[in-house]
């Protein structure tokens, strides 16, 4: 069954690639605004506006649209994803639109009890699970705005580890680690927490680029020498999951040196990435929404004015250097045989980690 849904979203794949519009490879869909955490780099749980959750109707109207233009893999974030009431039959019918690989992507702030029934979902389907951990005890607390942050995060992924043993499931389990001028000391320990819990993790860059991210003075990295060194322990680290040319890379960070490149404009059909918030607007990187997928098609948008002003806009920015955006980019567009072996490998090493 999926592989056939796969050939048919690669034959949608190759007719979107022959006339130059995306191909959609990965999807993020924020089904609630609600969180159960005060993160200092974020502001979802600040918005205000209904609807609060991306329901099961909308949510398989968007998917429709989805599956109709070609779609491979889903991210299903939030918010809090697990607040939304109606999370299991989201997840199921994901399955169906995504062929390559469905994540839930949760904070886990909750008592065992009260995930286990979602967990075992995840599992028993082969769906994956990320969690958040960039702090460890006081610091954790700080970063995320909770009482015993690090303790409840890693007391789950040790009990979704060893669930995932008992049950032979196929899900890859991995704690994205969000690097920010706060937490730079702490990072061996952290991605060594989370390798005793039985996890992968992925570096994340903090940031302030796009509408749900908060401007945080004391995040932005400065110390050069502390951050330095941060880069050398994480290059070829085999616990981590990012791209070496990425990690590499971030020292770009410290005087704004930005490749002179957008993945949205010069990865537009390898590399766009796409965000669908609980309304079902359309978001690329910074910016309004380029359109909503209860009323427009994809094709539609991608087709439209409006997409092509905003690529317009993205040739001017000034750059970036992010593990959503610049490493897909650079994940498609290796310089040498070798950076394309490397990336293969890590592709292949995904697969292995998950088994
Ligand atoms: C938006 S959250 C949604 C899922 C869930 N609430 C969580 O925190 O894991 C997804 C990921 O984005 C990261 N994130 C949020 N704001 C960020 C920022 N300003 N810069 C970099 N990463 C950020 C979070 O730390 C988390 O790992
Ligand atoms: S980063 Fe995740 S856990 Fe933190 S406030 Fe934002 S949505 Fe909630
Ligand atoms: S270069 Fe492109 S992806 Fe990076 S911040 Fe600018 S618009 Fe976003």
């Amino acid at each position: 069954m999926q592989t056939l849904n796969l050939l048919k979203n690669s034959c949608k794949a190759v007719a979107s690639f022959s006339k130059n519009r995306p191909i959609n490879s990965v999807t993020e869909i924020k089904i609630t605004r609600l969180c159960n955490q005060r993160c200092r780099q974020c502001n979802i749980y600040e918005k205000q506006t209904e609807p609060k959750h991306l329901t099961y109707t909308n949510f398989r109207r968007v998917a429709r649209r989805l599956q109709k233009y070609g779609s491979f893999v889903g991210f299903i974030s939030g918010g809090e994803p697990i607040l939304n009431p109606e999370l299991p039959e989201i997840l199921l019918y994901s399955r169906k639109i995504f062929p390559l690989s469905v994540s839930l992507v949760s904070g886990l702030y909750f008592d065992y009890k009260k995930i286990s029934k979602i967990v075992n979902l995840c599992l028993d389907e082969d769906i994956n699970i990320q969690t958040s951990l960039d702090g460890l005890d006081e610091l954790g607390n700080y970063l995320r705005g909770v009482k015993n942050h690090s303790d409840t995060i890693l007391n789950n992924m040790e009990k979704i580890a060893t669930k995932k043993e008992q049950m032979g499931s196929k899900s890859f389990l991995y704690a994205n680690c969000v690097l920010s001028a706060i937490n730079l000391s702490q990072i061996p320990e952290i991605i060594n927490a989370c390798k005793n819990a039985g996890w992968k993790v992925t570096i994340g860059l903090y940031h302030s680029l796009i509408e749900t991210t908060k401007v945080d003075g004391e995040m932005i990295i400065k110390d050069e020498g502390k951050f330095l060194k941060t880069v050398e322990f994480l290059k070829d680290n085999p616990d981590i999951l990012n791209l070496n040319t990425f990690i590499e890379g971030l020292p770009r960070i410290l005087n704004n040196d930005f490749p002179d490149l957008c993945p949205f404009v010069d990865g537009k059909k390898s590399s766009t990435r796409l965000t669908i918030m609980e309304n079902a607007d359309l978001h690329l990187c910074f910016g309004e929404e380029i359109g909503n997928l209860l009323e427009d098609d994809l094709q539609s948008i991608f087709e439209s004015e409006f997409y092509k002003q905003r690529l317009a806009q993205y040739r001017e920015c000034k750059g970036c250097w992010s593990s959503c955006y610049t490493q897909k980019y650079l994940l498609f567009h290796p310089k040498n045989p070798q950076q394309a072996i490397h990336n293969f490998r890590k592709l292949l090493n995904l697969e292995v980690a998950a088994k």
